[in-house]
């Protein structure tokens, strides 16, 4: 990696990776996905031990989280230390940390660690605004042309969840949550005994509130009206409307979890102009679905 970019498989998505202290290499991160430069990249880590260098202040709650769910689809966000530097918060007085639970992740991470490293800065390995890479051909897809001869692309097959992490605010007295994943509002609140704050859970009343994000190049519509040679994305026991494309047909809400990225990515493929998209109902990772749907379906 030394000064390059690394692209990883994790179990929610594939990450774009550099050394998180090394500004020169988080720069060229920022540059490969044109992402604006204050929002703020998640610093992978090894082991729990290693949360130190980068947080401090560290709740009991977030200590229970990161026993019940690291290795895991989790990202907490603490307050930082000095070694959490500006160019990886956004300026921000926090830090976002995660230990992914994908072979390839933790061997990179264990690797980099033995040489001296503290933890790798990885956002989503596709361009900003764009859908996350849930494989290999997908990252190649979305930088291929934006990578230098000596960065790399590591092949782990597919994300496993195929959404990104939970992020969880553990600077305040509970804990919050702020971006819906794979490791519930009923999870946190088994693990840690407390009520916890989820604005996300209402995501599909509140049209309009969210940024476009996670868009395929396709129009995203949410619902099942799909017309002839439009795309349809929806569970298994709703039948494809006459002449609609079917790009995929989950049987449960965590299978949707992971193909709807993939599937997005196949109505562009096929260079379709329309995909309408049923979000499941329901609780669970049906939330952070919805939520994804809406935020590709905005703007
Ligand atoms: O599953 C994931 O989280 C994947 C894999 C690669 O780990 N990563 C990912 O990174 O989704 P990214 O950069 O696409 O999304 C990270 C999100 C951003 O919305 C960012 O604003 C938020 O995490 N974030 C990072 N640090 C933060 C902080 N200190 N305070 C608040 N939000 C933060
Ligand atoms: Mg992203």
């Amino acid at each position: 990696m030394a000064g390059g970019l690394v692209a990883f498989p994790t179990e929610t998505v594939y990450g774009l990776g550099a050394n998180a202290e090394d500004e020169a290499g988080v720069k060229k991160i920022y540059l490969a996905k044109d992402r604006p430069a204050d929002h703020p990249l998640i610093v992978h880590i090894a082991h729990p031990s290693d949360l130190d260098h980068f947080a401090k202040s560290v709740p009991d709650y977030a200590n229970d989280l990161m026993r019940d769910f690291w290795p895991g689809p989790m990202t907490l966000i603490l307050p930082r230390t000095k070694n959490a530097k500006d160019f990886i918060t956004g300026n921000q007085e926090t830090v976002g940390l995660r230990i992914p639970n994908h072979p390839v992740a933790l061997a990179l991470l264990l690797a980099y660690k033995n040489q001296g490293g503290h933890g790798i800065a990885a956002p989503s390995a596709n361009r900003y605004g764009s859908v996350s890479p849930t494989d290999a051909k997908a990252v190649e897809t979305e930088l291929g042309d934006r990578l230098d001869a000596d960065d790399m692309i590591l092949d782990g097959g597919t994300s496993e969840v195929g959404l990104e992490s939970t992020i969880i605010d553990c600077t305040g007295l509970s804990p919050k949550i702020l971006r819906p994943g794979a490791i519930t509002a009923e999870m946190i609140e088994g693990s840690t005994s407390m009520v916890v704050a989820d604005p996300t859970t209402n995501s599909i009343r509140v049209s309009g509130s969210h940024a476009k994000h996670y868009s395929p190049k396709a129009r995203v519509i949410i619902g099942s009206e799909a017309q002839a040679g439009e795309g349809f994305i929806a569970l298994s026991d709703h039948p494809t409307p006459l002449g609609a494309i079917r790009l995929a047909e989950p049987n449960n809400n965590d299978e949707f979890a992971a193909v709807l990225y993939s599937a997005l990515r196949a109505a562009d493929k096929q260079h379709l102009t329309v995909v309408h998209v049923l979000p499941p109902e329901g609780d669970g990772i049906a939330i952070a679905i919805r939520d994804r749907i809406q935020r590709a379906a905005a703007g």
